[in-house]
């Protein structure tokens, strides 16, 4: 079975665990700082803070901002449950709100139309490793006084307008998970270009901490480990070939599958992708008959996401705007495996087992 997902490591990953776990300092140290160094100037970014996890980036990203209990923070409904309930763990209220249907972007109409005096703040999600509509979000902030953070999970490296995900709004929010564009094992990262707003993370990322053993807000652990670090360290290296990797057999898929049931995904004016996901839509119902196809052909898929967030039972208590295209999206979508280490023979195997699907 072709795997949905697979990290690529070699041999350098592997010697710099070892070098840590030799070292004896394997919790959050010079490795940590050394990768924060090198992920801010990757991104473009003078801060950038290690995470546990991408949650914890977004919790940590959200609470420095000032987000609190009674406010409002506006975030799309199609995307994976952390991008609100990170909202949620600061006592505030998420607005699922409608996504654009060529981008998976959050909708600019529909964050206009959910505004309201309580809304503080608007997460836009780089969903599948593109871009979302980043100079409209912007716009709408600087009219409304609201402050704009970036989901970029899924889209380490990729562009808007020539400039790194990350560098644009007052935190960007990374996740190292093992299906990530690159990964730690667990891990986050979040940046900015505040030094202040950075400094306020790292004391709520370390129990609340402003000098040693003395705690002045309640905080967290959410530290990343020098392990992780070590690993992040490498794979940042390699970032940029491993888009590459990821782009190119996206292209070849865009032009090899062609089947009139399957609709193959855009990418936008003003974005480069970074293809963390190849998502193709299904019309008429047969999504789950193409995923169990595929399946019997030896092809992992997966459906990012089945349900959107506006529709998941913990969320049942919570009146939302309807998002008819979240709705729609979450019946038809289904990634494919496009990850750098497949073969050309995998591809070419996924590319002739979709074309040969008779539905
Ligand atoms: C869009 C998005 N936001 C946030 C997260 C949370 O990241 P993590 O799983 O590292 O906590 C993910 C992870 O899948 C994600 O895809």
């Amino acid at each position: 079975m072709i795997p949905i997902a697979h990290p690529v490591f070699g041999d350098q990953e592997v010697d710099a665990v070892s070098a840590v776990i030799r070292s004896g300092m394997i919790a959050s140290g010079e490795e940590v700082v050394s990768f924060e160094k090198e992920f801010a100037e990757y991104c473009g970014t003078s801060e950038a803070i290690a995470t546990s996890n991408g949650t914890t980036a977004l919790h940590a990203g959200l609470l420095a901002c000032g987000i609190k209990p009674g406010d409002e923070v506006i975030v799309p409904s199609f995307t994976f449950i952390a991008t609100a309930t990170s909202v949620s763990m600061c006592g505030a209220r998420p607005v699922m709100v409608d996504v654009c249907e060529d981008s998976f972007g959050i909708s600019p109409d529909a964050i206009l139309e959910s505004i309201t005096p309580r809304t503080k703040a608007i997460i836009g999600v780089h969903l599948f490793g593109q871009p979302c509509n980043i100079s409209a979000i912007q716009d709408i902030c600087a009219e409304k006084n609201l402050q704009f953070i970036e989901d970029c999970a899924q889209a380490h490296g990729a562009l808007y307008k020539g400039k790194k995900v990350g560098s644009f709004g007052s935190v960007g929010c990374f996740s190292f998970y093992p299906t990530k564009n690159m990964t730690t094992g667990e891990g986050g990262m979040i940046t900015t270009c505040d030094s202040a707003l950075a400094d306020h993370i790292r004391r709520l990322i370390n129990h609340g901490q402003s000098k040693k053993y003395l705690h002045t807000e309640i905080g967290y652990n959410y530290r990343l480990t020098n392990i992780g670090a070590a690993i992040g360290r490498v794979q940042l290296k390699k970032i940029d070939t491993m888009n590459e990797a990821r782009n190119k057999n996206a292209a070849l898929f865009s032009k090899n599958i062609n089947h009139p049931k399957i609709f193959l995904p855009q990418i936008l004016n003003d974005c480069s992708h970074v293809f963390h996901q190849y998502v193709i839509r299904v019309g008429g119902g047969k999504r789950d008959e193409l995923a169990s196809w595929l399946s019997n052909e030896g092809v992992g898929t997966a459906i990012h996401y089945p349900i959107p967030v506006n529709e998941q039972p913990v969320y049942a208590n919570i009146s939302n705007p309807a998002c008819p295209i979240s709705s729609k999206l979450a019946k038809e979508v289904l990634s494919l495996p496009v990850y750098p280490g497949l073969s050309i023979e995998e591809l070419s195997h996924i590319c002739n087992s979709l074309n040969r699907w008779s539905c």
